[in-house]
Parts: structure tokens; sequence; C-alpha cells
């Protein structure tokens, strides 16, 4: 596994209560990293912050909610004195046709999905600026710049908005030495991909275009993550790069 040194700094891991989130949130607390845990979900967050061996702390929050998101970041100040990175990993997947979606399942994929990155990252890009600078990590998906899939509108408009809302905040927030990326997982073994991963002749098609011949782990993504925050990155900002075992390549 990557390994680097983070000691000192302090994360904020949206959405970490299972899945990518929850490995992410262990790849910091390896590293040094004091990690505040966001989830909507109190239960599962406290699971995950009760894995982890260094300083930690539980932030119950909708990341949708632009005041919600503004009182945490106030929150982890107050408890930690810095916020140096965070990792927008917080996501939903609604599952409809066009044809058949709800307003409210489109606007839940684009507020969680892609509000909620702006929303933390003005209030966190505030604070970082202060502080002589930063790193944010977009978590967005194959999904949102190269592969459409069936279904799922709503996610892949906003993953597509993710990745340009990466560029666009790296862009800006260089003056500040903030640097922002995106990462772009391919199916990953989660809950989320759970009902997808169900439909084998499906995922034996999907399977057939990986080069590596299998599916991803949620560990897959952490060392990506831990390097975009690391001082090795110091040069790369506003790019979004796939982990997908080589499905796609452009
Ligand atoms: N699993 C994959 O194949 C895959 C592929 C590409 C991208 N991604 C992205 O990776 C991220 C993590 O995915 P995962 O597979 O671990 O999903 P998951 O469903 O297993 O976990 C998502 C977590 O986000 C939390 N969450 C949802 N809405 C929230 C909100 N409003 N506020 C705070 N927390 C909220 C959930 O409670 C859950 O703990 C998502 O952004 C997802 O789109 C996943």
């Amino acid at each position: 596994m990557f390994s680097v040194n983070l000691s000192g700094r302090v994360v904020l891991v949206t959405g970490a209560g299972r899945g990518i989130g929850r490995a992410i949130a262990q790849g910091f607390s390896d590293s040094g990293a004091t990690v505040a845990v966001n989830d909507v979900d109190r239960t599962t967050a406290t699971m995950t912050a009760g894995i982890l061996h260094g300083d930690s702390g539980v932030y119950v929050a909708d990341v949708s909610d632009s005041a919600a998101v503004q009182g945490m970041m106030n929150k982890i100040l107050a408890d930690f004195g810095r916020v140096d990175m965070v990792i927008n990993n917080a996501g939903v997947e609604p599952r409809a046709s066009i044809l058949d979606m709800s307003d409210e399942d489109w606007n839940s994929a684009i507020n969680v999905n892609l509000s909620a990155a702006f929303y933390t990252s003005r209030a966190a890009g505030r604070i970082m600026k202060e502080q002589g600078g930063g790193a944010i990590v977009n978590i967005a998906s194959i999904a949102g710049h190269n592969i459409p899939i069936a279904l799922r509108s709503g996610y892949v408009a906003s993953k597509a908005g993710l990745v340009g809302f990466t560029r666009e905040c790296a862009r800006e927030f260089a003056a500040y030495n903030i640097r922002v990326n995106a990462v772009c997982p391919g199916v990953i073994e989660t809950e989320m991909t759970a009902y997808l991963r169900e439909n084998t002749a499906q995922m034996a098609k999907w399977l057939e275009d990986i080069p590596q011949k299998r599916l991803g782990i949620p560990e897959d993504i952490v060392g990506l993550v831990l390097f975009l925050c690391s001082d090795a990155a110091r040069y790369l900002t506003g790019q979004a790069i796939n982990v997908d075992g080589g499905k796609v390549m452009l």
C-alpha cells in the first residue's frame, strides 16, 4: 500500500460511513492525519470513527445542505484548529429512465454529488486561503466524462459537472496554493453497486472491457487520493484521473 506522512494535517472525508469513503478515512488515519468523518448516517459514521486509530471526530451533516456544511466546517475548525484537505466523496445514484425520473431524484443527484462540492470547497477554501494552502479531491466517476450509464442521467450529469467544477476550482484556488483534483473510479464493489453487480450478464460484458479483468475494491482508490493530497503531487492540479483497471483509455 502507498504510504505517505500526513501527520499534523486535518482532513474532512464526506460520506465516510461506508464504502469508498470509509476506506479513504482509514487511509488518512494510517497516514497520521486527523480525520473528520462525515456522513448523513450517524451510526455508520460512528462505526468508521471507531476503526480509526489517530485523532478523529464524527460530523453528521447532509452535505447537500449549504448551512449544514458551513456549520460542520466551523465545528471542525473549532475542534482541530485547521482544515488542510477535503475529500468530496458522499454520493447518491438514483436509477430511472429520463422519462420516469422524479424531480426529487434528479435534484438529489445534482445536490449531493455536485452542489455539495461547491459548499465544502467554498467553506474550506476560505480557511485554506488563510492557512496558506490545502488540497481538495472530488470523487467523480468514469461515468462523469467518459461513459454514460443507462438509467443514471442525474448521476452522469452531476459527475460531469463535478469534473468541470474541479477544473474551475483548481484554476481559481491556485492563487491560494490550494490544489483541486478529481478521482474517477470505475465500478467498485460497494453497496452503491450491489444492484448493478446482481446482473451477472451485464457484469460479464462490463468485465470484458477491463484489461485487468476485475472490478475495483474501495482500497484501490485510496492510494491515489493520498498521493493527490501529499506534497509529492505539488505540481498537479485540475486533473481528473481514472482508477478503473484500464477500462477507459483516452
Ligand atoms: N462504487 C462505485 O462503483 C463508484 C464508481 C464511481 C464513483 N463512485 C463514487 O464514489 C463515492 C462513494 O461511493 P460508494 O460506492 O462508496 O457509495 P456508498 O453508497 O456505499 O456510500 C456513500 C456514502 O455517502 C453517504 N451519503 C449519501 N448522501 C449523503 C449526504 N447528503 N450527506 C452526507 N453523506 C451522504 C451515504 O450515507 C454513504 O455512507 C460516490 O461519490 C460515488 O458516486 C463510486
